[in-house]
């Protein structure tokens, strides 16, 4: 199958297929063609050029983009969204007044959550989160990572870890799968976290590697929840069953452990709404991505990760969703990058070789995702007739997407 893309008003990040990361300055260019073409061949794209170049070109399907931009789709690198039932009312206890740590303290948030998906079936989970998946891909993303961390025990953390493999096997996006046993302390284990941590090393761990169910480890190192030494033993365990880490850190404190998952090797540290000097130098040199997650700064009202400390100390950065019942009950990338140019400071092209490229890189997917490059997966948003790029990010909360074309077919 060959489809032609012609006319396209702007062709966006387009780049040779050896570029996985853009640091610093670099992240403020976003290479493009005007009055442009694509080729793509089955699932691949294969040439792309000006239109004064695209003669004689056969094709089987050809879409006008009079008008219109295209651009890679989004890489979503860090989602919970596969959970069951929703936390609606947390959000109208917040409204008044209290905060997420109380709900948390109140055997709210993250435990909630558990115990709703507890008492969920496996089919019902794929269910509920399948729907929400799809949801996302009309959104224009094209890879996902997807985290478990709801279940808090053996059966639950493999219920949802099944769930995504299911996920995978059944939508055409790329999908990465993430095991989150350290992301809260379930009530069984209340006051025994040792126990716990035990629980995930010698009992989850051996399994979730025996059925290949994740590509990632991660714990939520955060005060309350899972301290630097509990964070360490769970990327040391990991690192036996050769799981990278891509860890929740510095959400609310920053205490050390972003260097502490530098140190280990971690593909991303993700949130990093606190961040001091400390945590720059530590990133510097690394191969570690910094993730950052407006929409939920958006929906806790806590501060933003600092993007533009980060960029301007010549680091990389990526924006992803958190997608999640309790602190970011929204999967759109689209929001995620208006949401990074209003209240991050970060120009257009940032936010969007941060969503498309670098979020490629921080899910381990760069080698076919986060670019119109000659060889990669045709995934691929066109756009609605829009004046410029600069309008994507400023005419927020409007919808901006025409197509979305995942592996070379319109979804
Ligand atoms: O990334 N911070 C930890 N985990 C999620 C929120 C979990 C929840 O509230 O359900 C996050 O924001
Ligand atoms: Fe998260």
């Amino acid at each position: 199958m060959k489809l032609l893309i012609a006319n396209i008003k702007e062709l966006l990040q387009v780049r040779d297929k050896s570029i996985e990361i853009l640091c610093g300055k670099d992240m403020g260019i976003l290479p493009t063609i005007k009055n442009a073409y694509i080729l793509i061949v089955n699932d691949r794209i294969v040439k792309y050029g000006p239109m004064s170049e695209c003669h004689n070109i056969e094709t089987d399907k050809t879409i006008d983009a009079t008008g219109k931009l295209v651009l890679p789709t989004w890489c979503d690198s860090h989602s919970h969204i596969v959970y069951a039932g929703n936390r609606e009312q947390e959000f109208v206890d917040r409204i008044n007044g209290l905060s997420y740590e109380e709900i948390a303290n109140r055997g709210g948030g993250i435990l909630n959550s558990a115990k709703i998906l507890g008492n969920t079936s496996e089919n019902d989970l794929f269910e509920q989160s399948i729907k929400r998946v799809n949801q996302v891909i009309k959104m224009g993303t094209g890879a996902l990572e997807i985290k478990s961390g709801y279940g808090l025990s053996l059966e639950s953390e493999l219920k949802m870890l099944r769930v995504i493999r299911k996920i995978k096997d059944s939508v055409p996006i790329k999908i990465k799968a993430t095991f989150l046993g350290a992301h809260a302390l379930p009530k069984k284990f209340k006051n025994d976290k040792k126990g716990y941590l035990q629980h995930i090393v010698s009992d989850m761990l051996p399994v979730v590697k025996e059925e290949g169910l994740a590509d990632y480890i991660d714990a939520f190192c955060e005060k309350g929840y899972f301290s630097l030494e509990d964070t360490e033993q769970i990327m040391v365990a990991g690192k036996n069953y050769e799981l990278i880490p891509k860890i929740h850190v510095n959400q609310f404190n920053a205490f050390g452990g972003v260097a502490l998952a530098v140190k280990y090797g971690a593909l991303s540290v993700d949130h990093l709404e606190e961040l001091n000097d400390e945590d720059i130098e530590a990133l510097k040199g690394s191969k570690t991505m910094p993730v950052a997650l407006p929409s939920c700064s958006y929906f806790l009202s806590i501060p933003y990760t600092p993007a533009r400390k980060i960029i301007d100390a010549g680091l990389p950065l990526a924006l992803a969703t958190d997608y999640n019942p309790g602190s970011t009950p929204s999967g759109n990338m689209n929001f995620v990058v208006s949401t990074a140019c209003i209240k991050m400071k970060m120009t257009p092209e940032e936010a969007i070789n941060a969503a498309t490229i670098n979020g490629a890189y921080a899910m381990g997917c760069s080698t076919d995702y986060g670019s119109i490059s000659i060889g990669k997966k045709a995934n691929i948003i066109i756009t609605k007739e829009v004046p410029s790029y600069n309008y994507l990010p400023y005419a927020f909360g409007e919808n901006h997407i025409d197509k979305v074309i995942i592996n070379g077919i319109v979804m």
